[in-house]
């Protein structure tokens, strides 16, 4: 593992319970980081902020609830004095239909999720980074936002949604040290899976050239680096993790 150094700086990590969340939380605690772990699976969250260490800890948060979200910001801003890091990470499948079978219901749980969650974080914890004039968002956007996934319409077109919140964000705050980007990941194994058909996970799989799925620890990674003061120019881009999948 290459060394990032997050010494002194203070997290949000979204949906950090599991997955690919419970991999950025672990990078980050090792790099020196404070983090808080926001997930409505409040359980997990707690179970998963005991194992990885005294550095870490959990709120139970509905990202798509704002006045959930202003209550946990001010908590850990009590708790931290400050939050450095945002990683938009959670999110959810939905159900794989075509777009004539979705339910308007289903479409709108999966872009609420996905897409009205971030920019509820984003709305609530910007001020207090443009206060301080540092910052690092990093949010956890996916391939099928660029391709456009068959049977996942909702899901592609939320990422697609992130992708270009992420765009917009990185212009408004690029005067500042704030930068503001995204990442989109091939598929990995993890409870996301759970929500899928096996059809569709072999349709995913095919797709990558690399020919396995991404581990969450590569990820991690690339979020980690994205996170640290090393990430100093880049702002308003997409880092592709796909294996190979991605053409631009
Ligand atoms: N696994 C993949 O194949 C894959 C690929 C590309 C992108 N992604 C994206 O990565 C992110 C994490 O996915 P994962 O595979 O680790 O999923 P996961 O299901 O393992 O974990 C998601 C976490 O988000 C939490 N969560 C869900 N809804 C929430 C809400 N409303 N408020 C707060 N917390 C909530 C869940 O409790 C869970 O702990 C998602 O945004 C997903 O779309 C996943």
């Amino acid at each position: 593992m290459n060394k990032i150094d997050l010494n002194g700086r203070c997290a949000v990590v979204t949906g950090g319970a599991q997955g690919f969340g419970r991999a950025i939380v672990e990078r980050f605690a090792a790099s020196g980081a404070k983090v808080a772990i926001w997930d409505h699976d409040q359980a997990l969250a707690e179970k998963t902020a005991k194992e990885i260490g005294s550095a870490v800890t959990a709120l139970k948060v509905d990202v798509t609830d704002p006045s959930a979200v202003e209550t946990s910001r001010d908590a850990t801003l009590k708790a931290f004095g400050k939050i450095d890091i945002l990683v938009n990470n959670a999110g959810i499948a939905g159900v794989n239909k075509t777009v004539w079978e979705t339910d308007l219901e289903e479409w709108r749980k999966v872009l609420r999720i996905n897409l009205d969650g971030p920019f509820i974080c984003c709305k609530a914890i910007v001020p207090a980074m443009l206060k301080q004039n540092y910052g690092r968002i990093v949010n956890i956007a996916s391939i099928a936002g660029k391709e456009g996934n068959p049977n996942a319409a909702h899901y592609s077109a939320s990422k697609a949604g992130l992708i270009a919140l992420t765009k917009s964000l990185g212009k408004e705050l690029a005067q500042q040290n704030i930068m503001v980007n995204a990442v989109t990941p091939a598929a990995a194994k993890t409870a996301i899976f759970d929500q899928l058909t096996q059809q569709h996970i072999d349709f995913m799989l095919s797709k990558i050239p690399k020919g396995r799925f991404v581990l969450v620890e590569e990820v991690a990674a690339m979020v980690a680096w994205l996170s640290s003061e090393d990430c100093a120019f880049s702002t308003g881009a997409v880092f592709d993790i796909s294996g190979g999948r991605a053409t631009y």
